[in-house]
């Protein structure tokens, strides 16, 4: 005899799985799950926007300035637009709200000070990591979210627009592009990591 799924094997506790399963004492609620998704999308966006003015700090008079400027337009778009959901659904921020803010203006400072190749390779290997991060989200959306999973995907087409950007910009000529890139990526998917439980 095969092994028919039994009540709770469908379950898991990936944060935001908003599909119908066994609620267990312990385990996340429907609310909860979206809760962490609205929270951890908002930390996310919030980050952008500090790295974007990190390396506005430093690029902001150089030939690159004014594609930095359009992706900080979006990422402020993208942001608003967590806050108002985090409005209507009553959802607090991170708690590590004010380490986004240091941290993500450092991160685009610092990669800016090694030049324009290094801010867009930072670029790159961040977006890499929302677009895999917004997709895990999408797959984990039911159909009675669809207005959430239409603005995630629209948000993941301009993250992928953002990281092709980088590239155009000769992101991948930065020297040690890969060590960079392995760090921005690890450091991006802890902030993601923490967002989502903090
Ligand atoms: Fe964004
Ligand atoms: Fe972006």
């Amino acid at each position: 005899m095969t092994d028919a799924p039994k009540p709770g094997d469908a379950k898991t506790d990936e944060p935001g799985d908003y599909r119908p399963n066994d609620y267990l004492p312990g385990d996340l609620t429907p609310e909860e799950r979206l809760a962490r998704m609205i929270r951890v999308d908002h930390a996310g966006e919030y980050g952008a926007r500090r790295i974007y003015e990190g390396q506005l700090a430093v690029l902001g008079r150089s030939a690159c300035a004014p594609t930095l400027k359009h992706m900080h337009e979006q990422e402020l778009h993208h942001l608003r637009t967590f806050e108002d959901l985090m409005v209507q659904n009553r959802v607090r921020p991170t708690a590590l709200q004010p380490v986004w803010h240091i941290a993500g203006f450092a991160l685009g400072a610092a990669t800016a000070m090694l030049g324009e190749k290094a801010a867009m390779a930072c670029t790159v290997a961040v977006e890499e990591v929302i677009d895999e991060h917004y997709a895990g989200q999408q797959a984990r959306l039911g159909d009675d979210q669809a207005a959430l999973k239409d603005t995630i995907e629209t948000f993941r087409q301009e993250e992928l627009e953002h990281r092709d950007i980088g590239l155009q910009h000769g992101a991948e000529e930065t020297p040690g592009y890969e060590l960079l890139s392995g760090a921005v990526k690890a450091g991006s998917r802890l902030a993601i990591w923490l967002s989502e439980r903090f």
